[in-house]
């Protein structure tokens, strides 16, 4: 198709009404993508004057996402996000991303990894201690208060359980922000005086000053020179390693929160949302799918049976035996990735296939509809944990599976939510089955993060082991 300014769009939808494809979108974002990836590859779109570029292959994600990423910025959607999130890790361009990038690395190294797994495992623990035989629970909470609690006592050094329930409210409460943010009036409706407002501001506030009581904690034992190191062994995590940065470091005088102080918040509540909801979806839909498809519960539950022997949670030697438990995980991912869809805004003009991006356009790919993708996955929408053989992994196409994204914006966490998984599935299957409580409905919410519409009723029965 040719358009006013001579240049030649991919074919897609074309709608009478400029707002129309973009309320559907909000609606149901998965469904309205489904139906614009029949055009092909790479399609168009607009979502009022906005220009949109669907990619729908591997070769034209990896494209953006690596070979030509530096032709693009965050989304739009996350660039309002930074209302929250400040210029942290996830929002931050350029240089300052870089740089960032480099300083927080260490926090995610394998000697902290191992770290962090005997914390994984105490958390994961405490929780399951707390259940009940017979209990049904909302366990999509339960996974959400122990990834939150997990990330703020490895990462942050801080034990956030007793308040776990209320911050999980104030999060909800910013998630539900963000994918607002993505409307069009957006900054007008912000200014009205709606509840919805109101409660935003008030979680953001509620986040802030526990995000100031961690800092302004560790800042003290820095002070009084109970940490010794950053690097030491028991403190080198995310918290202690941006403290001990001379670019962070700084005090300012006159204001306790200086700019320094303000970095610093932006990349604590950025470990804070990044690292915890993900983990969570993906612990909910694993169980989900495990309650639906017996014959797979079962070879897990022989799996770490066997592994586990007499004890009731994995150690760091234990996780590379957990051979068909990370199977288990790579296939949820796959079906329902926490991560259903990343976008970018081109910056300077960029060819993609037979088709050049103007600079100010937005792109988007979806690892929920790639991962479907019968070209790539045979019986795509059947779980099965063995499809992930060497073979398989051996010649899938690089971004046929990208559940972490990829190139200089993948995911930081990556390693961290592996190892999380891994532990927390194992625990679990090795002390308790799941079962999908009679009649719970099952939707997708396609927010920022694929979230359980109605969260997840599940019947928690203890194990004879
Ligand atoms: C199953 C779990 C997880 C999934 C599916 C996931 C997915 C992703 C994806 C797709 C991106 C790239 C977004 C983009 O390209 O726009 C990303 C970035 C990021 N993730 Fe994760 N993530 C997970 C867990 C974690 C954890 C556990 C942490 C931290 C503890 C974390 C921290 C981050 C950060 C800070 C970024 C921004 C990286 C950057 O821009 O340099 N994530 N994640």
């Amino acid at each position: 198709m040719k358009g006013a300014t001579s240049i030649y769009y991919p074919p897609g939808p074309v709608h009478k009404l400029p707002l129309s494809l973009f309320l559907n979108f909000l609606r149901n974002p998965i469904e309205v993508l489904n139906d614009i990836s029949r055009y092909g590859d790479i399609s168009h779109f607009k979502f009022g004057t906005q220009h949109v570029y669907f990619l729908n292959h591997p070769d034209y994600i990896r494209d953006a996402l690596v070979t030509y990423n530096n032709n693009f910025i965050k989304s739009r959607g996350l660039q309002l996000a930074k209302k929250v999130l400040g210029v942290g890790l996830l929002t931050s361009e350029g240089n300052i991303h870089r740089k960032q990038r480099q300083l927080i690395q260490p926090a995610f190294h394998q000697d902290r990894l191992k770290i962090y797994t005997a914390i994984m495992t105490e958390y994961i623990l405490r929780m399951t201690n707390g259940w009940k035989d017979n209990d049904v629970l909302d366990v999509h909470k339960e996974f959400m208060q122990l990834t939150l609690a997990i990330v703020c006592k490895t990462l942050l050094g801080f034990d956030i359980e007793s308040q776990a329930c209320e911050i999980g409210k104030y999060v909800t409460t910013l998630v539900e922000y963000f994918n607002r943010a993505r409307l069009p009036l957006a900054e007008v409706i912000e200014k009205l005086p709606l509840s919805s407002n109101r409660r935003f501001r008030y979680a953001k506030k509620q986040l802030d000053s526990i995000i100031y009581h961690i800092i302004d904690n560790r800042r003290n034992e820095y002070a009084n020179g109970t940490v010794l190191h950053a690097h030491d062994n028991h403190d080198g995590d995310l918290i202690s390693i941006l403290l001990a940065s001379k670019e962070f470091s700084s005090v300012n005088e006159t204001s306790p929160h200086s700019i320094s102080s303000l970095q610093l918040r932006d990349n604590v509540m950025t470990i804070f949302l990044a690292g915890h909801e993900t983990m969570a979806n993906a612990l909910t839909w694993t169980f989900y799918l495990l309650s639906q498809n017996n014959k797979e519960e079962r070879k897990l539950h022989e799996e770490v049976d066997s592994v586990l022997g007499h004890d009731l949670f994995p150690t760091v030697a234990n996780i590379p035996k957990l051979e068909y438990t990370e199977k288990i995980l790579t296939e949820s991912i796959r079906l329902y990735p926490p991560a259903w869809a990343v976008g970018r805004q081109a910056i300077h003009d960029c060819k993609i296939g037979e088709y050049t991006i103007p600079a100010g356009s937005t792109i988007l790919m979806s690892q929920y509809l790639m991962h479907r993708d019968k070209r790539f996955f045979l019986e795509p929408e059947r779980f099965n944990p063995d499809r992930w053989n060497n073979e398989t992994r051996t010649n899938l196409p690089r971004f046929s599976y990208f559940p972490f994204g990829g190139g200089p914006r993948g995911c930081i966490g990556e390693p961290f939510a592996w190892i999380e998984g891994i532990i927390a599935i194992a625990t679990i299957a090795r002390g308790w089955i799941m079962k999908l409580e009679s009649g719970h409905p099952i939707a997708l919410k396609a927010l920022a993060t694929l979230r359980p519409k109605y969260g997840m009723r599940m019947k928690i029965i203890r194990r004879n082991v």
